[in-house]
């Protein structure tokens, strides 16, 4: 088959929208977002992750989208379509590549979580649980390595089928449908947990900015962490957002696009919160619960609902449904790259890739009982945290650069084809003037370094005391 053959597109523009936000909504934004902001202080942290979505995410966003559309290949092919000749940015292409297999590797683990909690919830298990055994329920749940493999086997599982069928067929038929209900059914959650007797507590912390909250642990790792977790709920810095400017034409400015993706991603994020705060302090769970904290804390709100079961059940379809979307658009990006790198059809990429995928996600999914003793970043750590760290932390920050570095620089792509690419077609423009090109080519690389450097010291300290 010929390379030209081989490239599918997208049939719609809404297609194209659902499918770079059904990649960027997703655990980032219902389990991560929640269970950060509550480690790291509230609505000052949240205030930072807004700071930081804007003025970082949002332009490399667009240039991630760029070097999609202009080279029309994915991550592995892209650097090597668009580089002076000679140059070496297409190395990127392999840690691109090692961090979408590295995120796949804890996040079908999580995804697990929220397909095993619709089980739970719709076979009414935890109904009538207290607080306290419903936390106890989460722990006993995390400490069975067989039924962590079997969540985590049918994830990967569900996630590579819906990708053998094809880029139409399978992923964007599939996400159009996914992300509609989980708009709904967030809106009542929001409205049954806003009125829960105590609620206004949570909604305090999550709304009221106190800086003196972030200082808990350390400054400099809560900014570290709001940078992570914009570069992580946007998807940035792997190409997973680039390839789906690889499916698109000319007809629509890319920054345009880039607004509608942000602005739904962080809608839901602030839904999710919304949701979980208010109920933390109705419930009296700790809001630094960490990563079990949405199973902790909602099952008590479902358990205080009239038809608690219903809406519990809803909730966590849709969260498995936000979760597989992206699942799906990151096996769409690793089954593409197989398929142009070694020239591979469709499904025998998918097959080897299923295999690949589900070995490579067991440690994250045993981390919890059989490797429970390994404790990479300090006490009662995980793998889990680990892998988290070094993909949310390390390369989506860092791959981020490359991209900023590979638009920006003459060395690279270069200013001015990225802005052609990103202004090709209808729709808001990337600002063009001096001032915005010396923001985007050296203020946003020195502060995100100046972060980055500072969250790792700070990591290091914390690992050694
Ligand atoms: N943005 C996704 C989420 O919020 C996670 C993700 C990160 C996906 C990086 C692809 C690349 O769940």
């Amino acid at each position: 088959m010929s390379e030209k053959n081989q490239r599918e597109t997208l049939a719609s523009r809404l297609g194209f929208i659902l499918l770079s936000a059904g990649c960027a909504i997703g655990l980032g934004n219902v389990w991560r977002f929640p269970y950060i902001t509550g480690k790291y202080g509230g609505a000052a942290f949240v205030v930072m992750y807004l700071i930081f979505l804007v003025i970082f995410g949002l332009p490399i966003m667009v240039m991630e989208f760029s070097v999609g559309r202009a080279s029309k290949r994915s991550v592995a092919g892209s650097f090597q379509a668009l580089e002076p000749a000679g140059t070496k940015w297409h190395w990127y292409s392999y840690f691109a590549i090692a961090g979408n297999y590295l995120l796949m590797m804890f996040y079908t683990t999580v995804a697990g979580w929220m397909m095993a909690y619709f089980y739970f919830t719709l076979t009414g298990e935890l109904q009538g649980l207290s607080t306290a055994e419903v936390g106890d329920f989460f722990n006993k749940t995390l400490a069975n390595p067989a039924e962590m493999l079997y969540w985590m086997v049918i994830t990967v599982a569900i996630g590579f089928t819906i990708c053998s069928f094809g880029l139409r067929e399978g992923v964007e038929k599939a996400t159009k449908f996914m992300m509609s209900g989980l708009f709904i059914i967030m809106l009542i959650l929001v409205f049954r947990s806003v009125t829960l007797p105590g609620a206004g507590e949570g909604l305090k912390f999550y709304l009221m900015p106190d800086f003196k909250n972030m200082v808990g642990n350390g400054f400099g790792e809560a900014v570290y962490a709001a940078m992570g977790q914009a570069f992580f709920t946007l998807s940035l810095g792997i190409g997973a957002m680039a390839i789906f400017g690889s499916y698109i034409g000319r007809d629509r400015s890319l920054t345009g696009e880039t607004l509608n993706i942000l602005g739904l991603d962080t809608a839901v994020a602030l839904l999710a919160g919304l949701i979980i705060f208010p109920a933390c302090a109705a419930f009296g769970v700790d809001a630094g619960a960490g990563p079990g904290l949405i199973f902790v804390t909602l099952p008590n709100v479902f358990n205080s609902m009239i038809g608690g079961r219903l809406w519990g059940s809803l909730f966590f379809i849709f969260m498995t449904f936000a979760a597989m979307t992206t699942v799906v658009a990151v096996f769409e990006n690793i089954t593409a790259y197989s398929m142009e790198s070694f020239k591979l059809s469709r499904k025998k990429a998918v097959k080897i890739n299923v295999l690949l995928v589900t070995l490579l996600s067991i440690p994250c999914a045993l981390g919890f009982s059989v490797f429970s003793k390994f404790a990479p970043l300090g006490a009662g750590s995980t793998v889990l945290d680990l892998e988290d760290f070094l993909v949310s932390n390390t390369l989506l920050p860092l791959g981020s650069l490359v991209y900023l570095f590979f638009c920006c620089s003459k060395k690279g792509w270069g200013w001015d084809n990225f802005i052609e690419e990103a202004d090709a077609g209808n729709g808001i423009k990337f600002p063009r003037n001096r001032v915005f090109r010396i923001y985007v080519s050296y203020v946003i690389p020195v502060i995100v370094l100046a972060i980055f450097v500072m969250g790792y010291w700070e990591k290091i300290k914390l690992i050694f005391s």
